[in-house]
């Protein structure tokens, strides 16, 4: 099939690379041209494990442009996966995707044919049907569902890991406005063999709501059980193995320590918690995770301040900054509330991340950056808040180390180690 892909972010550029690698022929666009130079040389702007070779491989199938024209005329499906941000208060901000329906619909005016295009940003139920659709319709002069189709995808993957599990989903989600579209999804995802739900389009946007919302409860589920761990002396990963093993509950997001943070979890909660106020309904149990997820960071200094009280002047060195191991992406890192807390009780702050410290340097750049993981231990006390292999290597025999991941090489080599819930 020929696709066009709107917006080459973390779910953009991985989306296209992926369906280039199907042997569909693949239009990026995207509004920054720096990132379209980048992938027409076959260089990714994002790091995400294993997809430059994609991209490299599949060169001859994949190209980057800002011409909406050139991409609709060209392609018979067009993805909408532009960022869907938060506002102040919390609520979803739409202006990319209201951008990009209105650029597509400018553009299938002048286009012979039938084309589809499938939302795949995450956006709140009835996005699609009641704010895409119209401005389709109303910027095309064309109709839904007769001369245009309307869909909505949504993506599941996971950053860090993403290409293989665009590739290799649990299951795929196509809300259907047309039994047209829904045969051409179909056909697009028909090499793929996991679950394919098929289903309106408002229950595909919920879908995803739920999905995220759900995980990120079983993340501040444990750290709330976690917390009591801690204080009573118990391993919180073995009451979790424990639970785990119940088929009903699970072992995956089980994982105690400082939160969950990235671009997906921390907008959708706030979106989804914004819009039931909207519609009158309540949301608890969400805001409630909300709410252990922002306390939880600060525990770090906590323990920190067990074996350091007095932190101004004293030199600490922070063991990851992305969000978690494998992406430079630190969009709602916790890594941020951590080092702001320490600038704040005035202690010197010293950071290495493999991948995040070009990025966290324009938010922080009062900090002192490392040129490896070995020269931030040479610090009053570690603390370690991403997950990254190569610190499973670091000597932390005579040092203070305070976990925030449960490294368990640190937890057995360290003159001083307080793991968060553990
Ligand atoms: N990042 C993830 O792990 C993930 C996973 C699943 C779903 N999602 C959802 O997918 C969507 C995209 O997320 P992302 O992380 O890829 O975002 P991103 O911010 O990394 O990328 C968005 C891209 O869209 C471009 N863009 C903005 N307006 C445009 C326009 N009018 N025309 C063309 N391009 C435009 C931007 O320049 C940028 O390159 C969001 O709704 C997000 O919630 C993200």
């Amino acid at each position: 099939m020929n696709i066009s892909i709107i917006g080459t972010g973390y779910v953009g550029l991985v989306t296209g690379v992926c369906f280039a690698k199907l042997g569909n022929k693949v239009i990026c666009v995207d509004i920054n041209e720096k990132k379209i130079e980048m992938i027409n040389k076959g260089v990714p702007p994002i790091y995400e494990e294993g997809l430059e070779q994609v991209l490299v491989e599949n060169k001859n199938r994949i190209e980057a442009t800002r011409d909406y024209r050139y991409a609709t005329q060209n392609t018979d499906v067009t993805f909408i996966c532009v960022g869907t941000p938060s506002e102040d208060d919390g609520s979803i901000d739409l202006k990319f995707v209201e951008e990009a329906a209105e650029e597509i619909g400018k553009q299938l005016r002048n286009k012979d044919g039938w084309h589809l295009v499938v939302v795949k940003s995450t956006v709140l139920p009835g996005t699609t049907g009641e704010v895409v659709l119209p401005l389709l319709e109303r910027h095309s002069g064309k109709k839904a569902g007769v001369d245009f189709g309307v869909a909505m995808n949504p993506e599941f993957l996971r950053e860090g890991i993403a290409v293989r599990d665009f590739l290799e989903p649990d299951r795929i989600v196509i809300g259907y406005y047309d039994d047209k579209s829904r045969e051409v999804l179909r056909k697009l995802y028909s090499s793929f063999s996991c679950p394919i739900v098929e289903t309106l389009l408002s229950a595909a946007e919920m879908i995803k709501y739920a999905s995220n919302a759900f995980l990120a409860t079983k993340i501040s589920f444990i750290n709330e059980i976690g917390n009591m761990c801690k204080k009573l002396g118990i391993d919180a990963y073995e009451v979790a193995d424990g639970m785990g093993l119940d088929k009903r509950i699970g072992r995956a997001f089980l994982d105690s320590g400082i939160g969950w943070g990235g671009s997906c979890f921390p907008k959708d909660l706030d979106a989804l918690i914004s819009w039931a106020k909207r519609i009158g309904e309540e949301s608890n149990i969400i805001s409630s995770v909300v709410e252990v997820n922002k306390r939880q960071p600060l525990k770090m200094i906590d323990l920190l301040k067990k074996h350091v009280p007095e932190l101004k002047g004293k030199t600490v060195g922070v063991l990851g900054l992305a969000f978690k191991p494998n992406t430079d992406d630190i969009r709602e890192s916790r890594a941020i509330p951590v080092v702001k807390q320490l600038l704040k009780e005035k202690a010197v702050v010293k950071a290495f991340d493999p991948k995040a410290m070009e990025n966290f340097k324009k938010m922080f750049p009062q900090i002192r950056y490392c040129s490896s993981a070995e020269e931030t231990l040479d610090s009053d006390a570690v603390l370690i808040l991403t997950k990254w292999e190569e610190f499973k290597k670091l000597d932390y025999t005579e040092k203070i180390v305070i976990d925030g991941r449960r490294l368990l090489e640190a937890k057995n080599t360290a003159k001083i180690y307080e793991g968060v819930c553990w």
